[in-house]
């Protein structure tokens, strides 16, 4: 006979779309299901066997849910915890006025449930499923803990678990997720979560908190961000009398370079012969059809500041020695046009670093074309920057930059102790360096002792 996991106690607080879509499906899949909400006609409807929503699909699994005796609802916050080992916060975030996220709700519901939790026995797990901003966990942690007087990852743990679902398919969306994410820090928490979603055929994926908590915006800004591109290209179509379907669906069957992972990871800024060209090129035509295109114009403008924003990292250290490792516009080539390196090495020596450069494959005298006048116009003299040299630039330089992922690269943190490595392109996916470790776009990798304290004494400091 097939061997069932035991069926877990769950309490979901928050019935609207979120709540009972999860209230019914968990039910479904064999849990026992109270709902808590502070509104008694939705308790009633949930204890009548109906969905406070309209869904599909939803009415038949609150019936059969409720009928099986699986499905209950409650005001009451005591008998939820009580009768669970597991509680989901589903209460609304909404935005106030000025566009922050109105936390009222969750922490309304954290005092409830640290209060309730003060007189049970036993591990209580705590998921965040609503939508929240990175540190609202930790908060929602503070808040159980001073309220039930009980110790975060001993007696409880607060997990977050971001809801994916979309209106209109949610119990679909539900039992099909993409992936199932939970972000936590307590080990037994993580388990009973993996047992709890074994039934959903999803990838698990395990993840630190504030990851968690940040994704769904990651998420939505960036469906937000393909409608709004989309939208864009359509209306420069329609100027030109192109059928712009047409033009997205082609756009759509490169799996390669466009939907596909290619060009997502934080890095440096773009550059190369093409994507500015082409991109400036769009811009332009679209400005020529009087087609309005902010999305698109701005796309230089935060390229730029991305380089703006490797000069001001280079430059915080005060040392006016800064080597360069990598000068074209990737590895492997040496295309100097529009290399965004190239703009930052004219700023530093504006700035009057002295600056020394290594990349194998840029020897001056060799440059021809477009590619040494781009190169000329930029940094004439710049054969007295350049070696074919890496220890003469390290040895030089106290700020090291890193451009690409030269392979030559790899081992520059054990061969060269001390320094500071200025990372712009994630040349390395974890090191233990004692020299200083920054990178451009994403928070200490070091796992070297002195910076990781240093790393969460400055989150600490920016959480809320
Ligand atoms: N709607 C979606 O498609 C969707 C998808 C993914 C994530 N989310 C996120 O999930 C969260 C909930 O969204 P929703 O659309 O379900 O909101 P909703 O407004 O439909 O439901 C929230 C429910 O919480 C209840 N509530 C408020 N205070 C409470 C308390 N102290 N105790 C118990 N219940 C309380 C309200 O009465 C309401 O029924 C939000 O953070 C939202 O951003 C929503």
């Amino acid at each position: 006979m097939e061997k069932r996991e035991p069926s877990m106690n769950i309490s979901i607080f928050g019935l609207g779309y979120v709540g009972c879509v999860g209230a019914a499906c968990l039910a479904h899949l064999g849990h026992n299901v109270i709902g808590v909400d502070v509104s008694q006609s939705k308790v009633d409807l949930i204890n009548e066997g109906r969905p406070t929503i309209i869904e599909k699909d939803i009415e038949e699994l609150c019936r059969s849910a409720h009928r099986s005796g699986k499905l209950s609802a409650t005001t009451d916050v005591q008998r939820a915890i009580n009768t669970s080992d597991i509680s989901f916060i589903a209460v609304g975030t909404p935005s106030t006025a000025e566009g922050h996220l109105n936390l009222n709700y969750i922490h309304t519901v954290a005092r409830q449930i640290g209060s309730a939790l003060r007189d049970k026995q036993g591990f209580h797990v705590i998921a965040i499923r609503s939508t929240v901003l990175p540190g609202t966990n930790n908060r929602v942690g503070e808040i159980i803990a001073e309220e039930s007087g009980k110790q975060r990852n001993i007696d409880f743990a607060v997990v977050s678990n971001p809801e994916f679902l979309r209106e209109g398919t949610s119990v679909h969306d539900f039992l099909n997720p993409p992936l199932t994410l939970i972000g936590s820090d307590s080990q037994k928490a993580t388990q009973i979560f993996r047992s709890l979603y074994k039934d959903i055929h999803a990838d698990f994926i395990e993840t630190d908190i504030r990851v968690a908590e940040i994704m769904k915006y990651v998420n939505n800004t960036f469906h937000a961000l393909k409608i709004v591109f989309g939208n864009e290209v359509g209306n420069i179509c329609k100027a030109l009398d192109i059928d712009s379907h047409k033009v997205m669906d082609i756009f759509c069957r490169d799996r390669q370079l466009n939907i596909s992972p290619y060009y997502f990871k934080p890095g440096f800024a773009y550059g190369g012969s093409c994507l500015p060209k082409d991109t400036r090129a769009l811009r332009t035509l679209a400005h020529d059809n009087y087609i309005s295109v902010p999305v698109i114009e701005h796309i230089e403008k935060s390229n730029d500041l991305q380089k703006q924003k490797a000069v001001k990292l280079i430059s915080k250290y005060g040392c006016r020695n800064v080597g360069i490792l990598g000068l074209s516009f990737k590895a492997g080539t040496d295309d100097l046009r529009c290399s965004p390196i190239v703009d930052v090495v004219e700023t530093l020596l504006g700035k009057g670093f002295n600056i020394s450069i290594y990349d194998k494959n840029v020897k001056i005298s060799e440059l021809t074309g477009t590619n040494r006048e781009f190169i000329m116009a930029k940094i004439p003299h710049l054969q007295h920057f350049v070696t074919d040299n890496l220890d003469d630039v390290i040895t030089a330089s106290d700020v090291i930059v890193v451009t690409n992922k030269e392979t030559e690269f790899n081992d520059i943190l054990s061969r060269y102790p001390g320094k500071i490595i200025v990372d712009l392109v994630r040349a390395w996916e974890d090191i233990d360096y004692s020299g200083v470790y920054e990178g451009l776009s994403w928070g200490n990798i070091n796992t070297h002792a002195s910076q990781a304290a240093s790393l969460n004494r400055e989150i600490i400091g920016s959480e809320y």
